[in-house]
């Protein structure tokens, strides 16, 4: 089963994840990412690398996140790989603060 991520990428977009993936699964728009079910490995590396713990596995998620899994699985046919970090949005610090991290 593969990883997602879910709300708390919006309006950070730190991109670490990327840059532990060992595989080409991160898609992005300019708000966030999101994970291509059908390429990532399940390895877990993005888990630790992202500041605001918005990527989970689907098997042990929170139930509230689980609307994500399709969501994942439809949006990245609609955008580009992402494939290195990136710089984040302007407001990602803050917004990490708002979420407690
Ligand atoms: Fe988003 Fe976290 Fe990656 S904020 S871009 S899932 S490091």
């Amino acid at each position: 089963m593969p990883h997602i991520v879910t709300d708390n990428c919006d309006g950070c977009r730190f991109t670490d994840c990327v840059s532990n993936c060992p595989v080409a699964c991160f898609h992005g728009n300019d708000e966030r990412l999101f994970i291509d079910p059908d390429v990532c490995i399940d390895c877990g590396a993005c888990i630790p690398a992202c500041p605001v713990k918005a990527i989970y596995d689907v098997v042990v998620m929170p139930k509230e996140f689980t609307r994500w899994i399709a969501i994942n699985a439809e949006m990245v046919t609609q955008l580009p790989v992402i494939s290195g970090k990136q710089v984040p949005k302007p407001a990602a610090e803050a917004q990490k603060l708002r979420l407690g991290f």
